[in-house]
């Protein structure tokens, strides 16, 4: 099916900014561009509004009452999730990796803000959040409830399907700025952001470098799940191409993790320095647990020389901010 063919809802606003960083191109000497995905406006904004657009259209078609999602205590997913399900009709509830605060902040005060339940579960280990979620939702299937289950970051087939639609509007920002872009960099953790992002490329027959800066899991693990979710959300599209199908190569498949540091969430200097950078110079805040190591890796390479001369490389911007107030 056509992409422009699947249900979606429109919490994003759309198309989102894209704009030369003026005073970073200066200082690193190579044309940096900043697609604004911080600003998709809804709850707060972010990457994941993109993937709620599809996953809540799809989940109301399906005549779902109930969401559940799973995330870190601070998960910038979660707490998009739990608005963007509330405003549809939805019961929210919330698996949330950690101890229950006595005050909260930052993305879970906002989470509660938008009337999700929450569960906290003591633990950092993803595999056992998804369990629990996983019976949560088999307890309210027995109580008859319809539940939409959206795994960590939402990223399955669907709510890639949002990033495919971004790598379109991205080259559609460069078209009317009048530039083209071999490079394209940005913070991978749960896959669905970069899986969307290569399909795009591979639908529209792009030649450049997709390069996801990976911030959570071992770069073997992430680069398997990039590649599997790739694979399947061309699947899903597969009328859009002559050849009736999506062929995603290994080597489209692109991950450093030189910049997460000692693990996920962990603070770095690089890191740290980057956010410093960024609103020092642009006055765009950006995060110490996604956005802040992408960037970081962004300055390193234009320091070390991997981009062409003249180059323009586009940074996509997450969101993520609300992490500041945590
Ligand atoms: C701010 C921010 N940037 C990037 C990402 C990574 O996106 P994905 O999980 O689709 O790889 C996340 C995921 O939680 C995020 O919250």
């Amino acid at each position: 099916m056509k992409i422009e063919n699947f249900l979606k809802e429109s919490f994003s606003i759309l198309p989102t900014p894209f704009h030369k960083l003026e005073n970073i191109s200066r200082e690193t000497g190579v044309n940096i561009y900043c697609k604004r995905d911080d600003l998709t406006g809804f709850a707060f904004g972010g990457n994941k509004t993109r993937k709620l657009d599809f996953l809540i259209a799809d989940a109301i078609s399906k005549k779902a009452n109930t969401l559940i999602a799973v995330g870190a205590i601070q998960s910038n997913f979660c707490r998009m999730a739990a608005a963007a399900g509330k405003v549809s009709g939805l019961d929210v509830h919330l698996i949330l990796g950690g101890k229950k605060p006595e005050k909260p902040t930052g993305n879970l005060l906002l989470s509660y803000l938008f009337g999700a339940n929450i569960h906290f579960v003591e633990s950092d280990d993803w595999n056992i959040l998804e369990r629990e979620g996983k019976l949560l939702a088999e307890k309210f299937k027995t109580q008859g409830k319809n539940v939409c289950w959206l795994p960590i970051g939402g990223s399955t087939p669907i709510g890639a399907l949002g990033y495919v639609a971004a790598f379109i509007e991205i080259l559609d920002d460069c078209k009317r700025l009048g530039i083209t872009t071999n490079t394209i960099i940005h913070t991978s953790s749960s896959s669905g952001t970069q899986a969307g992002l290569i399909v795009g490329k591979k639908l529209t027959g792009w030649q450049g470098k997709i390069i996801g800066m990976g911030v959570a899991k071992t770069e073997k693990q992430l680069s398997k799940e990039v590649f599997e979710l790739a694979h399947d959300t061309g699947k899903l599209l597969w009328e859009s191409i002559p050849s009736g199908h999506v062929s995603i190569d290994k080597k489209d498949v692109i991950l450093d993790n030189s910049y997460m540091g000692a693990a996920y969430g962990a603070r770095t200097a690089a890191c740290e320095s980057a956010i410093k950078l960024f609103a020092e110079k642009e006055g765009i805040v950006l995060d110490n647990v996604y956005t802040g190591k992408a960037a970081a890796g962004l300055l390193d390479y234009a320091k070390r020389g991997l981009f062409s001369p003249n180059e323009n490389v586009v940074f996509i911007h997450t969101g993520g901010n609300v992490e500041m107030f945590a």
